[in-house]
């Protein structure tokens, strides 16, 4: 293991050698029993004090990650069996439940849950946040929202707050399928699961579909959280690898599916989360064709389809789909806000049924009150009016990303302008410490999503990923600014450190 600290940085240090070694006992490069260099002999390495170790030894402890026993020093724990740190105001002969140990097995092997405090890293309140893809819907999409929201009050004062059914209400499916139309794509709203969030669809997915064992073929990088669900689920992941171009390499997609048979393949083949980029046309109807041929489904998602802007619209693959090979998934998270969760699945009606009976389990029923907001939405025409209006907006901040890249352009860096979409995906200059650079750009006051969460075998620490939906306009060209400045930083202290000219708390320690 590799940890470097730096006196530069504003976050402190016992936080820096926290944050590290947090992350190597997840990502597995610690794994449980391995043994921790006593607090005095790290501390020696590093050139800190003892106190600050034990900080932050005491903060792993206090997460249930490490302990120290006498004899033995201090070892990380099983992921799955650490205790809960025993509270100081409990009763004699009481303590606090073993948590870690009742939690199911299914719980833990959904893996690392993304850099959990990547957030909290920073402690600058003036932070430019590229990472999470949060929409920005804009003023004016408040007071229609607003006025839509009293119109319903006055109209479905009743219906509003009751169940419907677990597949959604009729007309909104039919709402959906009108929009749909427009993505290329013919169904019948018995054909339409409504989801509390598409998110709901890849769990209920994962639930209905995959046993563990199963095999999934997934794109190299691929979506994290949909990676995570499957996972959970015991299924096995593959990643299939693309060209140059970002297009998916069919010739080993054939060769792998004649080889493992998998269950589904996951894809996203438009504004993909986190590259950005579309897969061609040719790829998504030769995948199609491959899918018939072995006999494995599609599970398409798309929630970025309508954010196009420039160059022309690539249907889906479920509108090309002739044999029920494809489930479809999108959301309105991207669209109007990911906290109305409003998204749906479209998918033959077996299968909706099946999924429905999975989603009643869950919660019975998406939120009556979202679901008649968005069929007005969609009805009256203020969604496809507002999806103009984000458009621009969207494109305006691609083209401000864009421009302070080319600014503040760093040698070695690089990246493909998307058409679309929220993300740039970057590929940064090679030997450029991951860990180390987030926490510089954290402390110069901008983050964003480091690469590796996003790749189903090995991990890649050589991308970044760069959300440009969520930063106000004004803050773009400098949190690009802070960002090379980061990247700077980090490739200067590299350069130290392999000239021998290093300076003090730079040195790497395990
Ligand atoms: C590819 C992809 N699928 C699903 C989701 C989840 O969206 P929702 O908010 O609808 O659950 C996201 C959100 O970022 C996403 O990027």
């Amino acid at each position: 293991m590799n940890i470097i600290i730096s006196r530069e940085l504003s976050i402190p240090i016992y936080m820096q050698i926290t944050q590290q070694i947090r992350e190597a006992i997840f990502n597995g490069e610690l794994p449980a029993g391995y043994r921790l260099l006593p607090e005095r002999k790290l501390a020696e390495q590093l050139g800190v004090n003892r106190s600050t170790v034990l900080n932050a030894y005491v903060e792993l402890k206090s997460e249930g990650l490490i302990e120290s026993f006498v004899g033995k020093g201090t070892v990380v724990l099983p992921l799955n069996s650490a205790d809960a740190p025993a509270a100081s105001t409990q009763l004699p002969g009481y303590s606090t439940p073993p948590w870690r140990q009742l939690f199911s097995e299914r719980s833990f092997s959904a893996g690392d849950p993304l850099i959990r405090d990547l957030l909290s890293l920073s402690k600058r309140n003036d932070s430019i946040s590229f990472s999470v893809a949060l929409p920005d819907p804009g003023p004016k999409l408040t007071v229609k929202l607003r006025e839509q929201l009293q119109l319903l009050m006055q109209e479905k004062s009743d219906s509003l707050w009751k169940h419907t059914a677990t597949e959604g209400i009729h007309s909104l499916r039919e709402a959906i399928c009108m929009w749909m139309e427009k993505r290329g794509i013919h169904a019948a709203a018995e054909e339409v699961l409504i989801l509390s969030g598409s998110q709901q669809g890849i769990d209920l997915l994962t639930r209905v579909f995959i046993d563990p064992g199963d095999i999934i073929f997934v794109e190299e990088p691929s979506y994290f959280s949909a990676m995570q669900s499957f996972r959970s689920a015991g299924a096995r992941l593959m990643g299939i690898p693309a060209d140059t171009d970002g297009q998916m390499r069919l010739d080993i997609l054939e060769s792998m599916l004649a080889k493992y048979h998998p269950k589904l393949i996951y894809v996203l083949p438009t504004f993909q989360n986190p590259s950005g980029l579309v897969m061609n046309q040719d790829v998504r109807e030769r995948l199609l064709e491959l899918a018939y041929r072995y006999k494995t489904i599609i599970v398409e998602d798309d929630p970025y389809c309508d954010l196009r802007y420039s160059g022309h619209h690539v249907p889906p693959i479920h509108a090309m789909d002739r044999h029920d090979h494809v489930i479809y998934l999108s959301t309105f998270s991207k669209l109007i806000g990911s906290g109305l969760r409003m998204g749906w699945l479209s998918a033959p009606k077996s299968v909706i049924r099946q999924l429905a009976i999975a989603k009643q389990m869950a919660d019975l029923h998406t939120s009556t009150l979202s679901q008649f907001l968005m069929e007005r939405m969609i009805r009256s025409g203020l969604l496809e009016e507002h999806l103009n209006d984000m458009r621009n907006r969207y494109h305006r901040r691609k083209q401000l990303m864009v421009a302070a890249l080319h600014k503040y352009e760093v040698p070695g860096m690089t990246w493909q302008e998307p058409e679309g979409g929220v993300f740039i995906w970057c590929r940064m200059p090679a030997g450029l410490n991951a860990n180390e650079l987030m926490l510089r750009a954290a402390d110069r006051g901008v983050d964003y999503l480091p690469g590796n969460p996003f790749f189903a075998q090995v991990p890649q620490t050589a991308y970044v990923r760069l959300n440009f939906s969520c930063a106000e306009e004004d803050s773009i060209d400098e949190g690009i600014r802070r960002f090379v400045l980061a990247v700077h930083d980090t490739m200067d202290a590299r350069r130290y450190h392999q000239t021998g000219n290093r300076t003090e708390g730079l040195d790497p320690i395990i």
